[in-house]
């Protein structure tokens, strides 16, 4: 299949931000960057005294210049975090429930370094930086949304994976005590959460780890306290609360893969050229909306970061590996 490359510039006048939100938001990352200089106080950014502050000294990027935000009300209180149930405000209501500190990650596989990793160590020495990236879900809603975070290739380049490590899998917190969704019966998934990236897709610099939103630590309802962004696949492989990160030569064989084999593939790149079998995907509500502002745009191949990534798919039929 023909990639249709629309450059990720196109920004639509819809997104432009305007001029009450551009300086309310300048003047909150001024005060984040200012921060409460934790790092001078001897804290880490990650450590338990961190966990509800706000993220100091982040690095700014050009990613998302422009945009609207979705206000940091929708982005915590609309969700998809299944372990907490199906319903949009489940996660909110429940997800204070998990303990998140401690948290530890292990990484296993095809790698010269593997162990069981506390989160502080396994982010030692990288800067956090602010991304802001447009999410697209599966069901035809998206946000503009901006993370605190870093490059994933910066945390997989640590632990040296070989030639073996053609794909990188991701897993989530299994913990029913905690997670009242994974001790329902009403769950079309199977527990952890899996999802998969193959390693020239997790180390390519648009991919990163997520520690925050808004400048301040991440909410758990949105995954704390690390989760993925892969801005222009679908919302589902940006997987929550990671537990595990495993080098593979086998490609991994994600949750909602399993689910619905027909509807959800391994790769999930966003493109309005290939629908769900149940609903077209060329459109999408844009958050916050209501019922007279239906706020619907078109989508974007691969959400508007093909000039980054289309490279990645060269050849490949997207309708057969969707
Ligand atoms: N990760 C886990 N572990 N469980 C989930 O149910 N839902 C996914 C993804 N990551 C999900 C998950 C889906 S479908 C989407 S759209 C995004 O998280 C939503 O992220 P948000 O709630 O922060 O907007």
């Amino acid at each position: 299949m023909l990639i249709k490359i629309k450059k990720t510039s196109d920004i639509c006048p819809s997104e432009i931000t305007s001029e009450s939100v551009y300086s309310s938001r300048r003047s909150f990352i001024a005060g984040a960057t200012a921060g409460v200089g934790l790092m001078a106080a001897g804290i880490s950014p990650f450590s338990s005294a961190a966990l509800s502050t706000t993220y100091p000294n982040l690095i700014t990027t050009p990613y998302g210049r422009g945009e609207t935000l979705t206000p940091y009300d929708d982005v915590t209180s609309y969700n998809n975090f299944y372990e907490f149930g199906t319903d949009k405000s489940d996660p909110k209501k429940y997800a204070h429930e998990m303990t998140v500190d401690p948290w530890s990650v292990s990484v296993e596989g095809e790698a010269d370094k593997t162990g069981v990793f506390q989160l502080e160590d396994l982010l030692k020495g990288v800067s956090l930086e602010e991304r802001i990236y447009r999410l697209r879900c599966v069901e035809a809603w998206s946000m503009v949304i901006p993370w605190v975070g870093l490059p994933l290739n910066k945390v997989l380049e640590k632990f040296k994976p070989n030639s073996k490590a053609k794909y990188v899998e991701f897993e989530t917190l299994q913990r029913p005590s905690e997670m009242r969704g994974q001790r329902s019966y009403l769950t079309s998934l199977e527990w952890p959460y899996v999802e998969g990236l193959r390693i020239d897709e997790a180390m390519h610099p648009l991919t990163i780890l997520a520690v925050g939103v808004y400048g301040k630590s991440m909410p758990n309802q949105n995954g704390a306290p690390l989760r993925l962004v892969v801005p222009w696949k679908y919302g589902f492989k940006s997987i929550k609360s990671i537990v595990k990160i495993k080098f593979t030569e086998k490609r991994p064989v994600t949750s909602w893969e399993k689910s619905g084999p027909s509807e959800y593939g391994f790769y999930s790149n966003v493109n309005p050229g290939v629908d769900h079998p149940r609903w077209s995907q060329k459109r999408e509500r844009r958050l916050p909306n209501s019922l007279f502002s239906p706020n619907r745009i078109d989508t974007a191949m691969f959400n508007g970061y093909a000039d980054e990534v289309a490279s990645l798919y060269r050849g490949m039929d997207l309708r057969k590996n969707f």
